[in-house]
């Protein structure tokens, strides 16, 4: 089946986007006649709104064949940027779309066109070029399919997603500021909530049991009592327990992160080929960051993937800390689909981290993530 689909995708691929780039022409020209007829007033703008709505559409679908074709995400653009690269891809793939087409084309016809040109006079030496011509423009087309197929899906990526310029680059830092903040206050916003429905709840409940004891006479019922109340307590210590957890994993105090991400992996229920090289500790708040972020992907793997097998690859080099995880199992990591690959992206940026998905149908999954980050604590070794 995906031996099928490997054939049967790259030309239908360039099938669609020669249909594309037919569309982005006919766009561009609605484009300009919508520009031009902005002093109009009312109408013109309504017809440059909605060409730049339905140029809005084509390249969010071409945005996702491209990242289906290069197995992965293709972030979108900031805002401010979106427009001009949209119709800057707009430009270009009208032009590429079809020609690439067209040029695949050209070499299979010309090939067609030797193959009627061998008659029977024709000498043995000439019948020999001619066939050695035949096969080498069959193959030059062929080939050309594939490639040109991830080229223009290339394109697309470079065109449609994020503009990697030093305005990006603040632009980006700007946002995964603004997410760190976000996570912040949702993170206190958890802590608030855990505390009023747990530990607050049964504090509660224990200070009415042991009010009703007070104002009770018969022993037997305030033994009774003061044993809801002791029950009450253990509850929420361990819900006090629970939330530290939450906070601050003891394992990852206990064992440091490499102990952790192994503890991790063999609760997973799928095996996991752990590979840890740290020649030191990084600081607490990374250390906690990257290790929830591997806890979150060994819980998607062993909640979305069918893998038969999961692999997790810690190491820390030129100053930046790199985290694999994956797995042979189906594919289709989408971080649209969910919180909790957002919530990693969100965790990850706050130190000016990324996480990159690599989920191709059909599998197999990885998750790369990088953090710049300097080891400073002494390795802690586990026994
Ligand atoms: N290893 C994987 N293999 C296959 N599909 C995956 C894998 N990881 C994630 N997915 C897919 O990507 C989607 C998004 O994952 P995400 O972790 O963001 O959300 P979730 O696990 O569904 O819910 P939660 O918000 O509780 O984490 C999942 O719903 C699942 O379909
Ligand atoms: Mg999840």
């Amino acid at each position: 089946m995906r031996r099928i689909r490997l054939i049967v995708e790259p030309p239908t691929g360039l099938l669609l986007n020669a249909v594309t780039g037919v569309a982005a022409w006919v766009l561009l020209v609605l484009l300009a006649a919508g520009a031009v007829s902005l002093p109009l007033g009312g109408p013109g703008r309504r017809l440059l709104s909605r060409v730049l709505g339905m140029a809005r559409a084509l390249t969010g679908v071409q945005r996702a064949r491209a990242a289906q074709v290069l197995g992965h995400e293709i972030l979108e653009p900031h805002p401010q940027d979106r427009t001009a690269r949209e119709v800057a891809w707009l430009a270009v793939h009208a032009v590429v779309g079809p020609a690439c087409l067209v040029s695949v084309g050209a070499t299979l016809s010309a090939a067609m066109a030797i193959v009627r040109l061998r008659t029977a006079e024709n000498g043995l030496s000439v019948t020999l070029n001619l066939s050695l011509a035949i096969v080498a423009l069959t193959a030059i087309g062929l080939a050309a399919v594939p490639l040109l197929h991830t080229l223009q899906a290339r394109l697309a990526e470079r065109l449609l997603g994020p503009a990697s310029s030093l305005a990006g680059r603040v632009r980006a830092l700007t946002e995964s500021r603004a997410a760190a903040v976000d996570a912040q206050a949702a993170e206190v916003r958890r802590i608030e909530r855990d505390l009023h429905d747990g530990a607050q709840a049964r504090l509660i409940s224990m200070r009415m049991t042991l009010g009703l004891a007070k104002s009770e006479s018969d022993p037997d019922q305030v033994r009774e009592l003061v044993r809801e109340a002791w029950e009450s307590a253990g509850q929420a210590l361990a819900d006090l327990r629970d939330l530290v957890r939450g906070i601050h994993p003891p394992v990852l105090a206990d064992r440091g992160l490499a102990g952790a991400i192994q503890a991790a992996a063999l609760l997973c229920p799928i095996p996991v080929r752990v590979d840890i090289d740290l020649p030191a500790r990084p600081e607490p708040p990374v250390e906690s960051a990257v290790y929830f972020a591997a806890a979150e992907a060994l819980t998607n793997v062993a909640k979305h993937s069918a893998a038969t097998w999961a692999w997790v690859r810690l190491r820390h080099s030129g100053g930046v800390l790199r985290l694999a995880v994956g797995d042979d199992g189906r594919g289709g990591a989408r971080p649209s689909a969910g919180t909790g690959l957002g919530g990693i992206r969100r965790r990850l940026s706050a130190f000016d981290g990324t996480l990159i998905v690599h989920s191709p149908p059909g599998g197999p999954t990885e998750l790369t993530m990088e953090l710049p980050c300097a080891l400073s604590s002494p390795k802690i070794s586990h026994s």
